[in-house]
């Protein structure tokens, strides 16, 4: 597809053609239609799951509930939870539900501690990624013949294999670049024209930093539309990459326990949250310390049951992601989620308050002379868990400015979040930069 549409004027995103028939049949389907679908096959994966993994074998015993009894979707709120924890004791292929012989691949994702996390698909398992991520693409307002940067890791992290498969079912150019080698990055968007992009946010920032570096405006670029993931993000970096680089900016969702990207995706359309998968993954949100469903639209953990995935079935695995449930626009028969605030992993206890980086985000990106390089440092000098917020400044600004902002950020700290954090502001490059998801939490407390 050409770049015809794409309009270099200040403030103006490029125009995307987004009708509906070009939706597929899934995604025109009546709730009522969906929900009589997630029935049958909710009744077929959770039996898999019984039949063919002896952990699911015996935590439904333990639990005294049986596959015959899943006569409703409001039955599953009886099963167990699926935790990360009972695929690490299942270490490494225990939560296979086929013989090894008919995994095609398998994907892990590296835990901070201990064994990664090993998930398998079938050859079937691999053509419905392709075919949801595809799906998600089109939701993106990627188009079949498009050129697209895929700057996601390769290898054992879902995210390159996952979005390149899905790339090539929608029919796209795929350019396998992976993640790092940023000056190549920029040499590839300048040279092959990519209209897309695939890539965590916080890495194209790097990446949009490095080309105003070497005098290249992003707004020239002709890159059109960002599928941005694998870690939270909020609406001011949206804003942010929307504004620096004229392009669309919109987010993708997934995890390897439940497939890889594109479990979720926003429509470019509405950019109202994203538009869950919901044929393919069944999704519940429960209070994380109690575990009981939480009321209609309220923010609580994300739990998915996969209803089609033959080689490693979940039934309500804990994502450990905060979102809430809210109904469908775009695609009115499938729910959305609410852009993740964050990770249960990522709550920050301080002086008593709970904080998580993306409120640190919003209030950083909100300040003029900051960039949204930043991270959260968390020490304990007594007994109480401290914060320290270390960001970086613009280029063009002074040192001797540096304390200033900091106090700027630690009063708007305290006035929206409302505890005391201690700040500092650096000069560039004083942020390590990551290849792929940012590390925003650098944790120095004490093992106890
Ligand atoms: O990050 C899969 C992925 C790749 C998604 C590329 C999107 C794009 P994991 O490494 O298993 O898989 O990490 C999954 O990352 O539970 C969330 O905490 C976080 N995450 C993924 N996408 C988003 C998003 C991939 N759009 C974990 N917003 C998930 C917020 C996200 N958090």
């Amino acid at each position: 597809m050409s770049n015809a549409g794409h309009s270099q004027a200040s403030g103006q995103l490029p125009t995307i053609d987004f009708r509906p028939d070009l939706h597929d049949e899934a995604e025109s389907w009546s709730v009522d239609q969906l929900r009589e679908h997630q029935l049958e096959r909710l009744q077929w994966s959770v039996r898999h799951a019984y039949e063919n993994v002896p952990h699911y074998h015996a935590s439904f015993d333990a639990a005294g509930v049986h596959p015959d009894e899943l006569t409703e979707l409001s039955d599953l709120a009886r099963f167990p939870f699926t935790t990360k924890a009972d695929l690490r004791e299942n270490y490494p292929f225990g939560m296979f539900a086929v013989p090894r012989d008919q995994v095609v691949r398998v994907h892990a994702s590296s835990g901070t501690t201990g064994r990664p996390t090993v998930v398998g698909y079938t050859k079937a398992d691999i053509t419905t990624w392709a075919r949801v991520f595809a799906r998600s693409l089109r939701a993106a307002g990627v188009r079949p013949g498009d050129l697209l940067q895929n700057s996601y890791g390769y290898g054992l992290f879902t995210g390159g294999l996952g979005a390149h498969y899905g790339a090539e079912e929608l029919g796209c150019t795929v350019v396998p670049m992976s993640g790092g080698q940023t000056e190549k990055q920029i040499q590839l968007i300048q040279d092959f024209q990519p209209r897309a992009i695939m890539v965590t946010p916080s890495y194209f920032l790097a990446v949009l930093d490095q080309m105003e570096l070497q005098g290249i405006d992003p707004r020239e670029s002709s890159l059109e539309i960002g599928v941005f993931g694998a870690e939270p993000w909020t609406e001011a970096m949206r804003q942010e990459i929307q504004e620096r680089a004229g392009m669309h900016a919109t987010d993708i969702f997934g995890l390897s326990e439940v497939m890889g990207p594109g479990v979720a995706q926003e429509c470019v359309e509405t950019k109202d949250g994203l538009h869950i998968w919901e044929d393919h993954f069944y999704p519940e949100v429960v209070n994380p310390l109690t575990g009981e469903p939480v009321r209609e639209g309220q923010v609580g953990e994300l739990v998915f049951t996969s209803l089609s995935k033959e080689a490693m079935p979940v039934v309500r695995y804990r994502t450990r992601d905060l979102t809430k449930l809210l109904p469908g626009t775009a695609r009115p028969g499938m729910r959305r989620m609410e852009k993740v605030t964050g990770r249960t992993d990522d709550l920050m206890i301080v002086r008593g308050v709970n904080v998580y980086p993306t409120q640190i985000e919003e209030i950083v990106l909100a300040l003029d002379g900051l960039t949204p390089h930043f991270q959260c440092v968390l020490t304990r000098p007594g007994r109480m868990d401290e914060l320290t917020i270390r960001i970086e400044a613009q280029p063009d600004v002074q040192e001797h400015q540096y304390d200033h902002l900091a106090m700027v950020v630690q009063h708007e700290v305290k006035n929206r979040i409302g505890t005391t954090a201690k700040v500092q502001v650096g000069g560039p490059e004083t942020i390590e930069r990551s290849v792929g998801k940012a590390r925003r939490i650098v944790d120095q407390r004490p093992r106890d």
